[in-house]
């Protein structure tokens, strides 16, 4: 069997039904690039996760900040019960992490109602954003996004040599499916979803999401970053991963980073066909990315109901006070379905990061469609109040 000819015939194609899953020839997927990467004049990938961002100082000289609202973090995490984990087990370090793996895996498995094969762990999300990325587009092809939309995926697969096919978000700010679905050519190799969106922090209607990826993903694989699907409340309902069960070639990317609070800890998974996750894997390794305790801080961690609790009920009650202080302000905002809120303001984006952040605030700024947008994370209610007083100060 010619298997180059069988990979360029499905690439081009861009096909991967469940049945196509099961038939394509993954196992030689996963050669080398036939494009070359596409790097800067120093010889760096130019990345970042981030959309037309402004950052006011390089990250060599971090500034001290009175407020950290510019990472969507967790201010009150990781749960007692991950720090204790973590205390407790890290004198195992010496020991590679992959019985216990595995064991994290099956938990993980057992909440999303899937078998252990269709999960991927990474340490982070953004390691498996990367590695689908570096890994579905080393022949070309195109990605087809929202725009604005969470750039770490897109970035990595344009400078792996892919084209980035933007459909902006329609009015209501939800995803324009029929849109997304339009521009979808033979060339397609992933349909990338942030659900709810980051820099926006709205929502797409889930009826219609599943619909779509039901759908579409007989014709090309579909990515669904649910980073902050956790902040509804309504656990993982809203979720597209009962597509997975359905046999549908769905990716659906998780972290512990948000309503777990584990950002500096580094653990993410995603949850897809095993045929799917065994192109990735082809090449690369997720789980070796994670250390030991953070692997019992996890599952830990997701033995802490009370925790996530705790996060959604501080995040609702710094949403409302957000809101309650724009409208004062005289500013509009985009109703947000995660643990950060995007506003118009009226000064360039640079500018306005240097006023926010001499007041000791950290914000980011984004251009979105022309205009500059300010995009503040929840913290603590006593960081919220730094931050609306800050923006008094700079903006009203
Ligand atoms: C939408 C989205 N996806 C993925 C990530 C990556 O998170 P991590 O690598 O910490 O899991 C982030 C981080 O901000 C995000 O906003």
């Amino acid at each position: 069997m010619n298997t180059n000819v069988n990979r360029r015939d499905w690439l081009k194609r861009g096909v991967l039904t469940a049945a196509g899953v099961m038939a394509a020839p993954y196992l030689s997927y996963g050669a080398f690039p036939t494009q070359p990467i596409n790097m800067d004049s120093k010889g760096n990938i130019p990345y970042t996760p981030f959309f037309k961002e402004y950052l006011p100082y390089t990250l060599e000289a971090p500034v001290e900040l009175l407020a950290k609202l510019n990472a969507n973090e967790n201010p009150i995490g990781p749960s007692p019960m991950a720090v204790a984990a973590m205390q407790k087990y890290a004198a195992g370090g010496n020991r590679y992490a992959w019985k216990e793996l595995y064991t994290l895996m099956d938990k993980i498995a057992l909440e999303e109602g899937v078998k252990q094969e269709h999960i991927m762990m990474g340490p982070g999300s953004s390691d498996l954003l990367e590695k689908t990325a570096m890994v579905f587009f080393q022949n070309g092809g195109n990605i087809v996004s929202a725009d604005p939309a969470y750039m770490s995926l897109i970035k990595v697969a344009e400078a792996t040599g892919a084209i980035w096919k933007p459909v902006k978000l329609k009015d209501d700010w939800s995803h324009d499916l029929a849109g997304m679905e339009a521009a979808i050519d033979a060339d397609t190799k992933l349909v990338y979803i942030c659900n709810p969106n980051n820099p926006t922090g709205s929502i797409t209607e889930h009826e219609a999401l599943l619909d779509f990826c039901s759908r579409v993903a007989e014709k090309v694989p579909i990515f669904v970053d649910e980073a902050y699907l956790g902040f509804l409340g309504e656990g993982l309902k809203k979720s597209m991963v009962s597509l997975i069960n359905e046999g549908k070639n769905v990716m659906i990317a998780r972290t512990f980073s948000k309503i777990q609070g584990m950002a500096g800890l580094r653990v993410g998974y995603m949850v897809a066909q095993p045929e799917t996750l065994g192109i990735i894997q082809k090449i690369t390794r997720g789980g070796m990315g994670i250390s030991l305790p953070s692997v019992h801080a996890a599952m830990a961690s997701m033995d802490d109901a009370e925790f996530k609790n705790k996060t959604i009920t501080l995040n609702k009650s710094c949403r409302e006070y957000v809101y309650e202080n724009l409208t004062r302000m005289g500013f509009d905002y985009v109703p947000s379905s995660t643990s950060f809120i995007i506003f118009p303001i009226e000064m360039e984006g640079k500018a306005f990061l240097e006023e926010m952040t001499a007041e000791g605030v950290g914000v980011r700024a984004f251009e979105i469609y022309g205009k500059n947008w300010c995009r503040v994370s929840m913290g603590t209610m006593d960081e919220m109040k730094l931050f609306t007083n800050a923006l008094e100060k700079v903006l009203v």
